[in-house]
């Protein structure tokens, strides 16, 4: 029997996106595997009384496993509900790669998928997003596709090389398509490494790009993926701890208000959040060698993770607050 996601308790992203490009602000994206994760985001988003699109990318999801997840978010939303905060809740799948995955998705309690058929030919990746969507419709599940090419290197995404969004062909493919939303590349990448041989203070994301897409379809929900920001702070700490992640480097807080204030509604975050929990895992460890007890290294590490979701919604999102918004 399929689920479907308001028996969940979940929603979709249309109004939300609607009340973001209004104001200005951005709904945030954080990626999840595991529970100390998604605890992290949920408290975030509850003590900052902001709106979330928890994601799970296919390898998360396979590795968390498609029923524990499904239980895992019951018992997310039952926090959030006791929590007394209103914030709505988007249950996504991030880069789907095949039909196949967003259709199971979509039957497993998913309000939102994304087709990536960015590595296709214009022709298929229209052909692909467009079946998706179409099915995704038939449940009232959303879809965002994906337009040009982020590089990075992650599990399923690989690119070697960045293609920019052509902003004359983003119409014609959200015509064709029926996508809800679209992920755009103007310069950002996924992973620890975004910017190689350049200073944060150097990188420029192609906000010309953006501006004439906007232009053309001001109310359009825009998506910004590889949007972490790489802080200093916990590479220092991993680097320290006896990690090796040297010259990493993100997109800078700056970089990413611009981005909000020329239109973009929703920002993915995932490395960031690996970076939190590992450096604090590792200081944990190094500075307790005795200790064996998973939850005294993941307890700190989801703490800390607590705090950068909250300083992210109200410092860089603008996400804080919903409830009091017009
Ligand atoms: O942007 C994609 C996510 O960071 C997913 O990465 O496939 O390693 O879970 P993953
Ligand atoms: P980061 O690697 O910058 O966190 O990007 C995450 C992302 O885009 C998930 O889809
Ligand atoms: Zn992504």
């Amino acid at each position: 029997m399929p689920i479907n996601y308001k028996n969940l308790g979940l929603v979709t992203t249309k109004e939300m996106f609607k009340k973001a490009i209004k104001e200005k602000f951005a709904i945030p994206a954080y990626n999840f595997s595991n529970m100390e994760q998604l605890q992290a985001i949920i408290q975030g988003c509850v003590e900052t009384d902001s709106p979330v699109i928890l994601q799970v990318s296919s390898s998360a999801y396979k590795y968390a496993s498609p029923i524990l997840l499904r239980h895992m978010i019951i018992g997310a939303l039952q926090i959030v509900k006791e929590s007394g905060a209103k914030i709505p809740v988007v249950l996504h799948l991030d880069h789907g790669d095949s039909f196949e995955l967003c259709k199971f998705c979509i039957d497993n309690g998913f309000s939102s998928v994304m087709i990536d058929g960015s590595f296709l030919s214009y022709e298929k990746n229209i052909c692909l997003t467009k079946k998706v969507a179409r099915y995704a419709h038939s449940k009232n599940v959303v879809v965002e596709g994906e337009l040009g090419v982020l590089a990075g290197i992650k599990d399923n995404i690989k690119a070697e090389k960045k293609f920019y969004t052509q902003p004359e062909k983003v119409k014609d493919f959200i015509l064709k398509t029926g996508v809800d939303s679209l992920a755009i590349a103007i310069g950002t990448s996924h992973g620890a490494y975004k910017i190689v041989g350049r200073a944060t203070s150097d990188h420029t994301l192609r906000f010309d790009i953006l501006k004439k897409i906007k232009k053309q379809l001001p109310n359009f929900p825009i998506v910004l993926h590889g949007a972490s920001s790489i802080l200093p702070k916990y590479i220092n700490i991993i680097n320290q701890f006896g990690g090796d992640i040297e010259n990493a480097v993100g997109i800078s807080e700056s970089q990413l208000r611009k981005a909000i204030k020329n239109g973009v509604c929703k920002i993915n975050i995932d490395s960031d959040i690996r970076l939190v929990m590992t450096a604090i895992i590792r200081k944990t460890l190094v500075e307790n060698p005795k200790e064996f007890d998973p939850r005294k290294y993941l307890g700190p590490s989801r703490e800390e993770l607590i705090k950068i979701i909250k300083y992210k919604n109200k410092k860089i999102f603008g996400s804080a607050r919903y409830g009091h918004k017009k």
